[in-house]
């Protein structure tokens, strides 16, 4: 490309950059929640640097450990990954599903680092009793069999352990219904 086509090139994404915010300012007051009484605490006023303004690190990593939740983000990730596995298996690919379920094992570890009460379950139910390492296995044996039991174990697993958890009414979030079976086997599946 010649330079000028170049140049052409960058002003016109830089103007659909531009182009593309749809969100105006208010021009509402900033100002702090009130359910957060430390925020107020803040020598400088309310504004966007939400970390670089508070007093000193120790309300700034207050701050971090707020915003990061405790189990239920985790889970939220962690979801996300149990579907695309369920995917994977559909879809027999079984690297995707490996990719996926060694991801979910990090979050696990995330959760209970947050929230140490839980580990014993999650520990105990989940990764260490040999359901996390049997889901595993039956991936890389490329069994579309062994797959799909394995997985509906999983989701008994995942339910139990909200069971156990005292969280038993999340077992009718959506993502359990949407994976507790799965379609026939086509083998023109992909
Ligand atoms: C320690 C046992 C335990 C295991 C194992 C577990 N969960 Fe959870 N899960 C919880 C707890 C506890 C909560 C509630 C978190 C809270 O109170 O903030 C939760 C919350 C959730 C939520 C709701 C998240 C939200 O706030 O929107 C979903 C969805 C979920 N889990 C899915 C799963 C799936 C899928 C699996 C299996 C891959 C699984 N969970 C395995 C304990 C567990």
């Amino acid at each position: 490309m010649k330079p000028g086509i170049i140049g052409a090139a960058i002003f016109c994404v830089a103007s659909v950059a531009f182009a593309a915010g749809v969100v105006k300012p208010t021009g509402n007051k900033a100002q702090f929640p009130k359910a957060d009484k430390e925020l107020a605490k803040q020598t400088k006023p309310p504004s966007n640097n939400w970390l670089l303004d508070a007093n000193d690190d120790t309300e700034r990593f207050r701050r971090l450990q707020v915003a990061m939740g405790g189990t239920d983000i985790p889970m939220w990730e962690l979801t996300h990954r149990y579907e695309e596995l369920y995917t994977a298996i559909q879809k027999n690919n079984w690297e995707m599903g490996v990719y996926h379920w060694d991801k979910l094992r990090d979050r696990m570890n995330t959760a209970a680092m947050k929230r140490p009460a839980r580990t014993q379950n999650i520990e105990g139910m989940f990764l260490e009793s040999g359901i996390w390492q049997s889901m595993r296995d039956a991936l890389v044996s490329k069994s579309p069999e062994r797959m799909r039991d394995e997985f509906q174990t999983v989701r008994e697993v995942c339910m139990a352990c909200h069971v156990a958890e005292n969280v038993g009414f999340l077992n009718d979030s959506s993502t359990f219904e949407r994976t507790k079976s799965f379609a026939k086997q086509d083998k023109d599946d992909d």
